[in-house]
């Protein structure tokens, strides 16, 4: 039998939402977004000659990611210079130019903030490595050789291999949680702190509206560096990284506090009166350690990102758990967003098929929080297979064949029909989707049901009903593959039910639900609602009004 269930709503939302809570992100990977300059790599005018793109798409925000001068070694999260530009993206001018029309559409502009490590060839870096009593010595990880005159202690890269870097002049071993091309900052040095804490002054101080944190709970590492546990669950196929559990070498208490001290420096900026600023963290944690990075007698970051969704089983019963349970697990006041992929991840339609990517969309669009879309997603691209001879990664290529690679998601974005789908005029970084003849930005943009206009009819429906975005959420019974909840805000009531799976499903609805009508649909047709049921047909998603 249907019927309103527990409301799972812990938090009750001040009288005025800030922007950042209602607000659609979307992540642009700028080497794969659009060449101006024929080099076949995205830039930073690219960005511009599409903000009109975004805009009509109905987003409130963008997420840059790494855009600062960088060898490239991880395609800019190994930076040289952390307030330029890197001339491969453009110029600071053409940065604030893109910021300045962003903002005068409407639209706010979030940076990639890359704390824990620099490039090895940053400036800091060459002088920490020249002598061990060089001032700026202390500012990265340097330890001695183990007793064997091995690496000190068993942590592995995320990339694979040690984690530590042998310095030969020097004769200590240098600490790097991913390529030996990009050395772990030591967040204990206050100097490193507070140099970096002027970073983001930096480009507050420009305008930026915010930063994605990279790898935040990496910040800090046990002060006496000892081994990790090996991982019972290791399988090769994971990856090297998972030998060993990261205890030691992440999410360290003191983490929070330079947290906390991020967030004041974020907020100083309302408090001049020059608007909100916000904070999203990249937290890969369990949902119970990821919490703590809301902050507790001080504010940690805004948005600690919940990636959940993007490994969960596509199943109704245990989204459901997730879903209740991510929301019950939030701390007072504490703000909750949702991801379904990025730059680093398998794509939505290649993890779930394109059928279901569409309800997958509904579901990103119409859950309580901050949704941040990745670009290409809203075409419904999927994994690009990469050529051995094209592979670019180095995640692939230090541990290549083991699907771990992360070019294939981040591939051209497809905008029409011309030459290299509009991308570049030279050869584009990586291939193409090779279905972009008919999978492009243009094409779908005029398709009554494609997953792009499903994209931005989400997104204005969220827009128009604030239901969907700071509404009070509590799940609906449902059987079989159908997952349902309603959203209300106010007098406003709306009932979205999604079919995960390929068969037809009927929903009974709630006694006040009886005379709802039809607000959006996955799939096209009129749906078909009885009094107090509605059949849902295979892989539909519907989004249900009671006005
Ligand atoms: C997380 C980023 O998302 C990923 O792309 C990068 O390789 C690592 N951090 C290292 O910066």
């Amino acid at each position: 039998m249907a019927g309103d269930r527990t409301v799972t709503t812990p938090n009750a939302l001040p009288m005025t939402a800030l922007w950042w809570q209602t607000c659609a992100t979307y992540q642009v990977y700028p080497r794969s977004f659009q060449d101006t300059n024929g080099d076949g790599i995205g830039d930073l005018k690219g960005i511009e000659q599409r903000l009109e793109y975004l805009e009509a798409l109905g987003v409130d925000a963008i997420w840059i990611s790494p855009i600062y001068p960088s060898p490239m070694a991880d395609f800019g999260y190994d930076i040289t210079d952390y307030c330029g530009v890197d001339p491969r993206f453009g110029t600071l001018a053409d940065f604030d130019e893109l910021l300045a029309q962003a903002h005068a559409r409407g639209l706010k502009v979030l940076l990639d903030f890359v704390p824990n490590h620099t490039s090895d060839r940053h400036p800091w870096f060459a002088e920490s490595r020249s002598s061990r009593d060089n001032p700026k010595r202390d500012w990265y990880l340097w330890r001695d050789p183990a007793p064997d005159g091995g690496p000190p202690n068993n942590w592995i890269s995320d990339f694979g291999g040690s984690a530590w870097a042998w310095d030969a002049p020097t004769g200590q071993y240098y600490y790097h949680a991913f390529l030996k091309e990009q050395a772990d900052l030591n967040w204990r040095n206050p100097a490193v702190q507070a140099a970096m804490f002027d970073v983001m002054r930096f480009w507050f101080d420009r305008g930026v509206d915010g930063f994605r944190i990279d790898v935040l709970w990496h910040m800090v590492k046990a002060a006496d560096f000892p081994d990790n546990p090996p991982n019972p669950a290791y399988q090769p196929e994971m990856g090297e990284m998972h030998r060993v559990l990261q205890l030691n070498s992440t999410d360290q208490p003191e983490v929070l506090g330079i947290a906390a001290d991020m967030r004041a420096i974020a907020d100083s900026y309302d408090a001049k009166g020059q608007g909100d600023r916000v904070l999203i963290g990249e937290i890969y944690l369990p949902v119970d350690r990821l919490m703590r990075y809301y902050g507790r007698e001080r504010a940690g970051v805004h948005l600690p990102f919940n990636f959940q969704l993007i490994d969960a089983p596509w199943e109704a019963r245990s989204l459901a758990k997730l879903i209740t349970e991510y929301e019950a697990a939030l701390p007072p006041g504490g703000w909750p967003n949702w991801v379904l992929g990025n730059h680093d991840r398998s794509r939505v339609a290649t993890k779930r098929g394109h059928a279901q990517a569409l309800v997958a969309a509904m579901l990103l669009l119409t859950l309580r929080g901050t949704p941040t879309l990745y670009y290409g997603d809203e075409l419904g691209l999927s994994d690009v297979a990469i050529p051995a001879a094209l592979v670019q990664d180095p995640r692939e290529l230090r541990e290549p064949g083991r699907g771990l690679g992360r070019d294939p998601v981040r591939t051209p974005m497809p905008w029409d029909e011309s030459r290299n789908a509009g991308f570049t005029a030279g050869r584009p970084w990586l291939p193409l989707n090779t279905d972009w003849p008919t999978r492009n930005a243009a094409r779908m943009a005029d398709e009554p049901h494609s997953i792009l206009t499903l994209y931005r009819r989400l997104l204005a429906v969220r827009r128009a009903h604030l239901a969907l975005s700071i509404g009070d959420f509590a799940l609906l019974d449902a059987e079989g593959d159908v997952f349902a909840y309603e959203r209300r805000h106010n007098a406003e009531r709306l009932i979205v039910a999604l079919n995960l799976g390929a068969r037809p499903h009927r929903l009974q609805l709630p006694g006040w639900a009886s005379n709802c009508r039809l607000l959006l649909s996955t799939l096209p047709g009129e749906a078909r609602a009885g009094d107090a049921a509605m059949l849902l047909r295979g892989n539909e998603g519907v989004i249900l009004t009671s006005d």
